[in-house]
């Protein structure tokens, strides 16, 4: 949800703000903005649009300055204009925002009052005028924007120019993301790392309730009282070159592709294949405290929560403690039934999102552990979680999650062993067995991915329809969800994710010739279930598209058209169903035009409420 870029040193900042600002659009894309510091005096430029618009704005003219501000805009308050787009500026002061603050209807009427004038709709601006209101009462740059701040409520991550500090840039953070990364006679400040991977690895994620002020050399860490804090940056080694499309047509696409990779990448170094073991001892989950967990709660938002929605089967399954899975937005206002014997696991690809943020502080709150799932480093959901297990799939780059979700699911692969061989549930046969299963799930998604040219087919067959529905039962269930999620979500076609099992209780009322059911028909104690249900789909003259991997005739002949998927456990078939229903997705959306990395009305990360 938008995100942010500052840069102070001995470049020119344009540029760097500029390529800083195209690797986190993902983040919002619906305006965008710069401020330079020139000797000439400040430039600000703003459009509405993506940033190709900025840089076809600023491309006509010299704008040199070795310090500056960016910002890409995914619209909260007001709509997407060149008016709203950010920086904002009030006087000397100029700011960009990530966040909602949730006082400033307030704010703006008191500053109103004493003579501020606004220019466009946001709740941002307020902020600008708030810290020219103390620098004109006297105050200096620093001491303004922390009595500022003070004042804001909700959350914030910002970047701050006061154009009479010419030396300086200060970046503060509330509960919206913010890393510093620390150059050579040069600093650099984003939502996200990709902006700052191509200058440096040693990079600091800020703390909530922290503010920095940084300079081309230095970067003081202070908290909202003004008292100092220690700077310990880290070295983060991530290639950049991993957040580029390599050959690709879209990140979506690439990273489809990278799922043998990512995956291989998460199991690295917890899956002890001579031993036939799960070593998960950096999270800390010893036998101990897991013999006292009674019950697992899931928190999660979109693909994430579909993530946890598998878990449910492969936990109880593996482990027989029962499940319950919350979508986040939904948790936080509930009163949570857990303790000290819940363990709450927090799913989370960008470990930023507000909904599951707030979900963790809230179970925490009532006496429950917390085990984070996260691809993000030192992300703020990892950092206030009491065990984390890092899924290491590499940035994702698309709105649309893929790799990320494949990825928790082995994570949580992993977990379910763990905790099944230490409470003594499961043996060590039947782990080994497991372990077995999970090693050779890299080479069939190889083999999967590449059969694209069968998911283009089907594609092209099927492009045109506005409805779709998505049929699953048991583990295959939370994949038709996901499946559907991906389509609508990339592609603006309505479909609809459902048990296959439910479908007499209502949407058996919409099959006809022009919307495609998908099954997921995968072998296992459901699959004469969901025959069944295709044969009901089919006795209704439905058109139907089949993922299966049983291999006989039966659902072959049943359906319109059908994709085989590999034979493996029931219990590992997700990882595989999933990724032809990415590709179809994906595939579909391309025929159809539209924008795959960045669709309409969506970001990446979702920071704010
Ligand atoms: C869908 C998608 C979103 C995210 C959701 C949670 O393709 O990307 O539904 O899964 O916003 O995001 P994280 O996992 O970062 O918490």
């Amino acid at each position: 949800m938008c995100g942010i870029v500052g840069y102070i040193g001995k470049r020119h900042a344009l540029p760097i703000i500029l390529d800083g600002l195209k690797r986190l659009e993902y983040r919002g894309y619906d305006s965008s903005g710069v401020a330079i510091l020139t000797d000439a005096g400040l430039v600000l430029k703003r459009k509405k649009g993506k940033i190709k618009d900025l840089v076809g704005l600023v491309g006509q003219e010299t704008i040199n300055g070795t310090t500056g501000l960016g910002h890409t805009r995914w619209a909260t308050h007001g709509k997407p204009s060149d008016e709203n787009a950010h920086p904002h500026r009030a006087g000397d002061v100029v700011v960009v925002h990530n966040g909602i603050i949730e006082n400033y209807t307030e704010l703006r009427a008191v500053l109103k009052g004493r003579g501020h004038h606004f220019k466009s709709e946001t709740d941002t601006e307020i902020i600008a005028h708030l810290i020219e209101d103390h620098i004109k009462s006297g105050e200096s740059f620093e001491l303004a924007v922390l009595a500022s701040i003070n004042q804001l409520k909700g959350s914030f991550a910002l970047g701050i120019m006061h154009t009479k500090s010419p030396d300086r840039l200060i970046a503060v953070r509330e509960a919206s993301p913010l890393v510093i990364g620390f150059g050579n006679t040069e600093n650099i400040f984003a939502s996200d790392m990709p902006a700052i991977l191509p200058y440096t690895n040693n990079m600091l994620f800020m703390n909530d309730g922290t503010v920095a002020v940084i300079t081309a050399d230095s970067v003081k860490l202070l908290d909202f009282t003004g008292s100092p804090l220690p700077v310990n940056p880290k070295h983060f080694d991530i290639n950049p070159a991993t957040a580029e499309k390599g050959g690709y047509k879209h990140f979506m696409q690439k990273e489809i592709f990278e799922q043998p990779q990512a995956i291989t990448d998460t199991m690295r170094d917890r899956l002890l294949f001579d031993k036939k073991e799960i070593d998960l001892n950096e999270a800390g989950l010893e036998g101990k405290l897991l013999h006292a967990m009674k019950r697992i709660n899931f928190v999660a938002c979109g693909t994430s929560y579909h993530a946890g929605l598998t878990g449910k089967y492969i936990i109880e399954e593996m482990t027989g403690i029962p499940v319950d899975v919350d979508v986040a937005s939904e948790f936080r206002y509930k009163t949570p039934l857990l303790g000290n014997e819940t363990l709450t696991i927090a799913i989370s690809q960008s470990g930023e999102t507000a909904d599951t943020l707030a979900a963790i502080r809230l179970a925490k709150k009532h006496g429950s552990r917390i085990l984070s799932i996260c691809n993000v480093i030192d992300s703020t959901i990892a950092r206030e979680s009491d065990h984390v297990l890092y899924t290491h799939a590499g940035p994702e780059i698309s709105v649309a999650s893929t790799k990320a979700f494949t990825s928790q699911l082995i994570a949580i692969y992993l977990i379910a062993i763990h905790i099944g061989r230490s409470i003594g549930r499961i043996s060590k046969q039947q782990a080994s067995l497991y372990i077995d299963t999970l090693v050779t799930i890299p080479s069939l998604l190889d083999n999967l991915l590449k059969q694209e040219d069968k998911i283009i087919a089907l594609a092209k067959e099927y492009a045109k329809c506005s409805d779709f529905l998505y049929l699953g039962r048991g583990i295959s269930y939370p994949v038709a969800l996901e499946g559907a999620l991906k389509l609508k979500e990339i592609s603006y076609i309505h479909a609809e994710g459902y048990p296959a099992g439910e479908i007499k209780h209502g949407p058996i009322a919409l099959v006809n010739r022009d919307m495609p059911v998908v099954f997921i028909a995968v072998k296992g104690r459901v699959f004469e279930k969901i025959k069944n249900n295709i044969e009901e789909v089919k006795a209704r003259d439905g058109r139907i598209i089949s993922f299966t991997n049983t291999g006989n005739n039966d659902i072959q002949n049943l359906s319109d058209s059908f994709f085989l998927l590999p034979e493996i456990d029931e219990l590992f078939t997700p990882i595989l169903s999933i990724v032809p229903l990415q590709l179809l997705a994906y595939h579909i959306a391309v025929m159809n035009g539209t924008d795959v990395d960045q669709p309409k009305n969506l970001a990446k990360s979702v920071t704010v409420e």
